[in-house]
């Protein structure tokens, strides 16, 4: 079993997205997906309703996943922790406990723009467009990762 760690803020807006659409494109016998947020301003939410609705409209569900905060034991639990920008990198990494738990960290868009340090743009303060826009860079990222993998 590969454990996959999807990262961002809030754990409402990107990284319930990039669950789900990592998800979509891996076995479950095989791969277990997750995602968490650095910070605790939502725990126990549902995902933001934009981040729902952009999910749904591409053909998937994410309306019942349930907020939670990164911890440290999540070094443990995950072989891979996907962070959506360099702030969620540094925030993972400030709790890194040693060279190990550091290294199965890295910027999601490496997978599909290596090298380039981009980001995943936060959705939260603007509009639909944004989410869509999330989506597809998700999306994109998630393709090259699931194919790396499988
Ligand atoms: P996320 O977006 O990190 O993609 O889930 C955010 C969600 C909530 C907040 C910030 C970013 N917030 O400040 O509450």
């Amino acid at each position: 079993m590969t454990r996959i760690l999807m990262v961002c803020l809030g754990n409402i807006c990107r990284s319930p997205l990039a669950e789900g659409i990592l998800r979509s494109k891996l076995t479950s016998d095989k791969f277990f997906v997750d995602s968490a947020g650095t910070a605790g301003y939502h725990i126990g939410n549902a995902p933001d309703p934009r981040s729902i609705a952009i999910a749904n409209h591409y053909g998937l569900d994410i309306s019942t996943q349930k907020c939670r905060q990164f911890t440290v034991s999540d070094f443990d639990l995950f072989d891979h922790i996907f962070v959506m920008d360099v702030s969620n990198y540094s925030n993972v990494v400030e709790l890194a406990r040693n060279s190990k738990d550091i290294s199965k960290v890295s910027l999601i868009l490496d997978q599909s723009f290596p090298n380039e340090q981009r980001e995943v743009p936060d959705p939260y303060y603007g509009g639909e467009k944004g989410f869509d826009n999330v989506y597809h860079l998700l999306n994109h990222a998630c393709d090259y990762l699931s194919k790396r993998f499988l």
